[in-house]
């Protein structure tokens, strides 16, 4: 352990990193993405019920135990359940999981980096091709791009929590918000946006299914960060004198405002480009899409801002997404950085190194597994699908680990760490709490119903994805 941890300078730098560390590709990506082919505000309405009745618990559960031991999620584990193996399991998931979303978020924030160079020296029109995507995921420049990216990465992670992280948020979230807010508003003037934003804020219950339930749940866990160890890391780094409740408020009210605009943001503007869309086309792969369909819609733009205007547009657009994927990875990768500093003392730069240097060889892995080696594509099979290298970190950690990370997490708190023991914590820095009606809610939700839906959506996604039924009631 060091002797004196790290903190947070102020709220407001705790604030501004959580939320960096939240908003990521999932809010700007993900989530319109997922709205457009669920039924717009109809998904809006089981997003926000979601982050405010069961993530937000589970987000003040997790940073309080890092609060409270001062540790890394492995050794929060521990000190809470005195070394017991079984819970162990729990603090090495909430370890070797962020390393592996790390993993694939580093081959879309290359892909994002390439596509800001590629919109800023005015290739928008070769980028709009439909072939694109594939000849550039498969080419050399990859590797130019990881090599950039890995340097400023490592850069920042040397750094620290109050030069590196806590600075880069600071300076990175405001211009985020600023040129989100922006580009929202430009959108919002151009003709047959308004046909979007209806689509966008009328809900349509007809199209609240199952599959958009689950898929709801799953995208507000991922964008608020939550299962991945990194509220754990981050409480550890916030002060006594804060209260968790107002902080986890806080950064669940931007995350999910930055994902409101980004859908009001990217709707409009897939009307804008064609008003009779159908979109169910754009329920099939999330991934390329953005790569593929984003640089049409912007490239459509020219009609009216000429092709300088439209490269511009896009530019702004994928630095905004870079930059926030850039905030999110360096928090992601931190988590099993504190852990290799407290628990085997390596120093932070002995960390960085070693940790960086596995990772890359993952990250190759992955970058070569769209095609240009046989054995990372064709990695394996499972559920009547023939999945690459890539394919399986996302199957496995993405979908599947994370909601159980969340289940143990809840059990965890509330039955090892004990209920008492944890509002003794969220007492600290919140006069009010005592009696709250959060207090009662948090209290009641995470020891009975929040725990029960993550284990049914984790033992939904096993059938689905391992063993190819239609869902899990099918094994019944
Ligand atoms: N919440 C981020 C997003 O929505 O893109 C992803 C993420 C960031 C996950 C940081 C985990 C994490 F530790």
């Amino acid at each position: 352990m060091n002797d004196q941890r790290e903190q947070f300078r102020s709220k407001l730098g705790f604030i501004l990193a959580a939320a960096g560390s939240a908003v990521g590709i999932g809010n700007l990506v993900g989530f319109p993405v997922n709205a457009a082919k669920s039924g717009g505000a109809a998904f809006l309405l089981v997003y926000a019920g979601f982050v405010i009745f069961i993530c937000l618990p589970v987000m003040i559960a997790e940073m309080s135990l890092g609060r409270h031991t001062q540790r890394n999620p492995l050794g929060a584990y521990n000190a809470v359940s005195a070394n017991s193996a079984v819970w162990k399991i729990g603090g090495w998931l909430a370890i070797i999981t962020p390393f592996m979303i790390a993993v694939f978020y580093q081959v879309l924030t290359v892909w994002l980096l390439a596509y800001f160079v590629g919109a800023i020296t005015g290739n928008l029109n070769a980028m709009a091709q439909p072939e694109y995507f594939s000849e550039f995921i498969n080419s050399g420049s990859v590797f130019i791009y990881l090599a950039i990216l890995t340097v400023i990465i490592g850069f920042v992670l040397n750094s620290g929590v109050q030069n590196g992280i806590e600075r880069l948020a600071k300076v990175l979230m405001p211009s985020l918000l600023v040129m989100l807010l922006i580009l929202t508003s430009f959108v919002l003037t151009l003709p047959n946006a308004m046909i979007g934003v209806k689509f966008y804020l009328i809900p349509d219950l007809a199209k609240i299914t199952p599959s958009v339930i689950s898929n709801a749940l799953g995208q507000a866990f991922f964008s608020l960060s939550l299962g991945m160890g990194i509220l754990i890391t981050y409480g550890s780094y916030v002060a006594k004198r804060e209260s968790i409740t107002s902080g986890a408020k806080m950064v669940a009210l931007v995350d999910t405002s930055v994902a409101f605009f980004a859908g009001l943001l990217i709707l409009p503007a897939i009307f804008v480009f064609n008003p009779s869309i159908d979109t169910t086309e754009l329920s099939t792969s999330s991934v390329s899409l953005v790569f593929t369909f984003l640089p049409k819609i912007f490239l459509s733009l020219q009609t009216t801002f000429g092709y300088f205007g439209a490269n511009l547009f896009a530019s702004v657009f994928f630095l905004l997404v870079f930059f926030a994927a850039l905030t999110s990875q360096v928090s992601i990768l931190q988590v099993p950085i504190s852990a290799f500093q407290d628990e085997l003392g390596f120093s932070r730069f002995k960390s960085v190194l070693s940790l960086g240097a596995c990772a890359v060889l993952l990250v190759l892995a992955s970058t070569v597994s769209f095609g240009m080696v046989a054995y990372f594509t064709e990695f394996t099979s499972y559920g009547g699908a023939t999945k690459s290298f890539f394919d399986v970190v996302i199957d496995v950690f993405y979908d599947t680990i994370l909601p159980l990370n969340g289940f143990i997490v809840c059990l965890f708190v509330i039955y090892k760490w004990r209920t008492s023991n944890f509002n003794s914590e969220l007492k600290v820095g919140d006069d009010g709490f005592n009696g709250s009606f959060t207090q009662k809610y948090i209290n009641f939700s995470l020891g009975t119903f929040i725990p029960v839906i993550l284990l049914l959506v984790f033992l939904n996604t096993v059938c689905i994805k391992f063993f190819g039924f239609k869902s899990l009631f099918d094994i019944f």
